[in-house]
């Protein structure tokens, strides 16, 4: 069984006087994504790429249509069952500033989400904080710091990190490399692979890049105007 299964899903934004104006952000698209397999996203800007990453995640309300998570529909979960959903599915933005607060020091941005969903004990907080950073190649050092003295890169890691921290199955990385420079989107696409490979996480890779998502991805589908209009191997 795929891991993921999204089918017909719309997200139409409504605006204007009685909200009569209708945009269909996302307009009846289906895919699959196997278990630690990368399904690459492309289009032109405006196309629905993060409207469509942000429904499939449930951080945005589906207008219609379903997102089948291991065989389950996830499309009306509410609740504490969303809550949980909420570790199991991550996304990576292309600004990881939005993610982090500025006064949070790095150490607390990483423990932040294992303490709100209770996912170690207060012992081994420190020790688990400290493999993730490990895991994401940054010193320790940096850890006593706040965002505003990172490079776009290390702070691209800690969101990793912090993603990382939650042991997600799926993760929707949107651009997450498309601010920085060649070299340190380079490095950063290839933690991004490692990971997947040693946790056997499934991606939905959207980019701008058709040469980074090609090297990303084992599919690689291709949005136009709310709707896939191809798939390619
Ligand atoms: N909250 C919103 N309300 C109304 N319209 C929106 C909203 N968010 C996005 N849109 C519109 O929906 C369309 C799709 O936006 P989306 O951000 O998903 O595109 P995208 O493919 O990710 O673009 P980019 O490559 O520039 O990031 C755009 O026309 C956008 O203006
Ligand atoms: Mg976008």
């Amino acid at each position: 069984m795929e891991l993921l299964k999204v089918e017909g899903l719309r997200k139409y934004y409504y605006s204007g006087l009685f909200k009569k104006e209708v945009h269909r952000a996302v307009d009846g698209v289906s895919f699959e994504i196997g278990r630690g397999k990368t399904l690459g996203l492309v289009g032109k800007s405006g196309c629905g790429k993060s409207t469509l990453g942000k429904t499939v995640l449930r951080l945005l309300e589906p207008t219609s249509g379903r997102v089948l998570f291991e065989g389950q529909d996830i499309s009306g979960f509410k609740g504490s069952a969303l809550k949980s959903l909420g570790t199991r599915m991550q996304i990576i933005f292309q600004n990881p500033e939005s993610c982090l607060n500025p006064r949070m020091k790095i150490y607390d941005a990483v423990a932040e989400p294992l303490r709100l969903h209770r996912l170690c004990e207060k012992d081994e907080e420190r020790g688990r904080v400290q493999e993730l950073i490990e895991t994401v190649s940054l010193s320790e050092e940096l850890l006593f710091r706040y965002p505003g003295e990172l490079s776009g890169g290390q702070l691209q890691r800690v969101a990793i990190a912090r993603a990382l921290g939650m042991k997600p199955e799926f993760i929707v990385a949107d651009e997450p490399t498309s601010m920085l420079d060649p070299l340190v989107q380079a490095q950063i696409l290839s933690l991004l692979k490692k990971l997947q490979t040693e946790y056997e996480i499934s991606f939905l890779f959207i980019s701008h890049d058709l040469r980074v998502v090609e090297w990303m991805s084992d599919e690689v589908a291709i949005m136009e105007a709310g709707k896939i209009v191809g798939f390619m191997q």
